[in-house]
């Protein structure tokens, strides 16, 4: 009875109310500070000030304000030359934007997005701080890739205006935001933050506050059923990208890709899913990644990782055998789409979402479950089952999802 009492005065609570429309209201005049001045804070400021509002960029650390800040001046300095924008735009974002090392100047901000260092303590200290400092109104967000966004509210007394807002690197171009409520997240600042990202011309999808959220759980399989196959000695890592590329369409080799984004980062994410997945044979690292990464063969940025970037290496030739290749690419594809009716049958995003996410954060040539449409629910189905009878590991289990609409007959889109 108490309880129930409790629930009514909440609604009928006029105060409340009033702290919910003042949610709906960000727009080009709030003002948006961002946490940290790093690669991700950098853009992001970026894109608030290039849509009209005014920025506060915060950092502690005032060599990062100058990094972040000349960086961006050279930025939008190479729009000018291009033509893409007159000096008079550019001077108006730079003009928007004020770099600074005193938490106290956020105090006006209607929303405040944090961007520093991955570490739980440091955010949740961070987030104590902000919320003093603050309108009640202000809504908060975390762009963290691997922490949760239950974890980094609980230090909030007011976790209901706190959420994940998840934008992807270089965050002025990539289309690409992953909006995630937590559990205490309110309907109403979820759908505020939602539109004010729409508004500066994203592609918004949301994700339930799971590891990886949609692109970094889905995508794990791009790189962990290519390391599977390159370690049982199916293929090599230059067949493996071609099959990919070639046949598949991707812009980049899973081991391209690797080398590119750094063996150390890649290999701490897997890993990471991995721990946060209770040990999900799905996403197992791989050994050879893990050797790459003790020898300090890191990719690109060390001169070596799958592929010798050094003066005069030999260059890594494919076999371009057409039917390895398009073995290699269906057991890929087969494992993504998995992935992918796994985030849909766990809630975790809808359909379109999830294809949205994977075209758009990672440029995949077409969404994953449109794709399974076009294959065949049936073929898709039948590559699965066909791996887990020959391997009989876990890992290779067909999703409940895919396995229903092949006994149903049905598709992820209806009709095509
Ligand atoms: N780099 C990516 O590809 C990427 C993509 C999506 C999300 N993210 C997430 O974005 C966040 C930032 O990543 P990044 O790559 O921009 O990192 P980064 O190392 O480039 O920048 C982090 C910045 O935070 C600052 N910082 C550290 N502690 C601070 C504090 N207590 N207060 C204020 N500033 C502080 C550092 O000085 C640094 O400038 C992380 O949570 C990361 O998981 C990164």
């Amino acid at each position: 009875m108490v309880l129930m009492a409790d629930c009514l005065f909440l609604i009928q609570n006029s105060e409340y109310s009033n702290q919910i429309n003042q949610f709906m209201n960000l727009d080009k005049h709030s003002t948006v500070a961002v946490i940290g001045a790093g690669t991700m804070g950098t853009g992001i400021a970026q894109i608030a000030s290039t849509f009209g509002h005014h920025v506060y960029l915060f950092d502690i650390s005032t060599e990062q304000l100058k990094q972040s800040e000349e960086g961006l001046v050279k930025i939008l300095n190479r729009q000018v030359e291009k033509e893409r924008m007159t000096q008079d735009e550019v001077d108006g974002i730079l003009s928007r934007i004020t770099f600074t090392n005193n938490l106290d100047s956020i105090e006006g901000s209607n929303l405040v997005i944090e961007a520093i260092v991955e570490n739980l303590d440091i955010k949740q200290g961070t987030f104590q701080k902000i919320e003093k400092l603050v309108d009640e109104n202000a809504i908060l967000a975390s762009n963290t890739s691997s922490l949760s966004i239950a974890s980094i509210s609980s230090s909030l007394n007011h976790p209901e205006r706190f959420l994940g807002i998840h934008f992807f690197n270089p965050a002025p171009l990539m289309k690409l935001v992953e909006i995630i409520p937590g559990i205490s997240t309110s309907p109403e600042s979820t759908k505020s933050a939602r539109s004010l990202i729409d508004a500066w011309g994203k592609t918004t999808v949301q994700a339930k506050d799971t590891p990886g959220f949609i692109v970094n759980r889905v995508a794990r399989p791009f790189y962990g059923e290519a390391l599977r196959i390159y370690e049982e000695g199916v293929a090599d890592h230059a067949t493996i990208d071609w099959a990919m590329k070639e046949l598949g369409g991707f812009k980049m080799g899973p081991f391209e890709l690797m080398d590119l984004i750094g063996h150390d980062v890649n290999y701490k994410v897997t890993e990471s899913v991995f721990k946060e997945f209770y040990y999900d044979p799905r996403f197992k690292p791989s050994f050879a990644q893990k050797r790459l990464v003790e020898a300090g063969r890191l990719g690109r940025k060390t001169g070596v990782g799958f592929y010798d970037y050094r003066e005069d290496a030999q260059k890594s030739e494919p076999n371009k055998d057409r039917k390895l290749g398009e073995n290699v690419l269906n057991r890929i594809l087969a494992m993504l789409i998995n992935e992918a009716a796994d985030a849909v049958f766990m809630n975790v995003a809808s359909v379109e979402d999830v294809d949205l996410a994977m075209t758009n954060g990672v440029n995949y040539p077409r969404g994953l479950l449109k794709w399974a449409d076009e294959i065949g629910i049936e073929t898709v189905y039948h590559w699965m089952n066909t791996l887990q009878v020959e391997y009989r590991e876990d890992r290779y289990r067909p999703n409940p999802l895919l396995k229903r609409k092949y006994k149903n007959e049905e598709t992820f889109y209806g009709n095509i």
